[in-house]
């Protein structure tokens, strides 16, 4: 017998027993971080930690003068039910979904952004001039799909800055 031979396949067999055992368990492994790369979010933390906490989402000025706009998509709604932004500047769009798969959509343009759990759907958006866009998921997603939608008001340019960061995140405030 090869005790050498032996010992490595001992080894090999306990490391690839242990990749499935930390996804079974569950276990937080930093590499896995790595190599799933930046656009991984856990969907079944999204509110406890991280980019989409409650008071992270909505729209964030941007030093250059775009913004960014953190949303999430759950069976049935998106969080925040209505946005504000800009007209005529960049937007940055973050979402994901803490659940199944959803698809944001803007009427009357051509945007649509497939959401999914696990991964940060981003999109570059612009709206030349002032108005109000429904926003209906347009992915089947279940019993309540048809139902499911939010709003985006775009305002003038000038009048965004002055606006105060819960009044981004809640239309029905102005
Ligand atoms: Cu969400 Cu359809």
């Amino acid at each position: 017998m090869n005790w050498r031979r032996l010992r490595t396949f001992l080894i090999t067999a306990l490391i690839l027993c242990i990749i499935p055992a930390t996804r079974y368990y569950q276990i937080d492994v930093p590499l896995l971080h790595f190599l799933q790369g930046s656009r991984h979010v856990d969907p079944s933390s999204l509110h406890l930690a991280g980019e989409f906490v409650e008071n992270n989402l909505g729209t964030e000025q941007d030093p250059d003068g775009s913004v960014t706009v953190r949303m999430i998509a759950q069976q049935y709604l998106f969080i925040p039910h209505c946005i504000l932004v800009p007209a005529g500047v960049p937007v940055h769009l973050r979402i994901t979904s803490a659940d199944a798969v959803h698809a944001v959509t803007f009427n009357g343009t051509d945007y649509s952004v497939k959401v999914l759990p696990g991964t940060i759907s981003e999109a570059k958006l612009q709206f030349p001039s002032p108005g109000e866009y429904k926003m209906p998921c347009r992915e089947f997603c279940g019993a309540g799909h048809y139902a499911m939608r939010s709003e985006l008001k775009v305002v003038p340019r000038d009048q965004f800055p002055a606006l105060r960061g819960e009044e981004r995140g809640n239309c029905g405030a102005q």
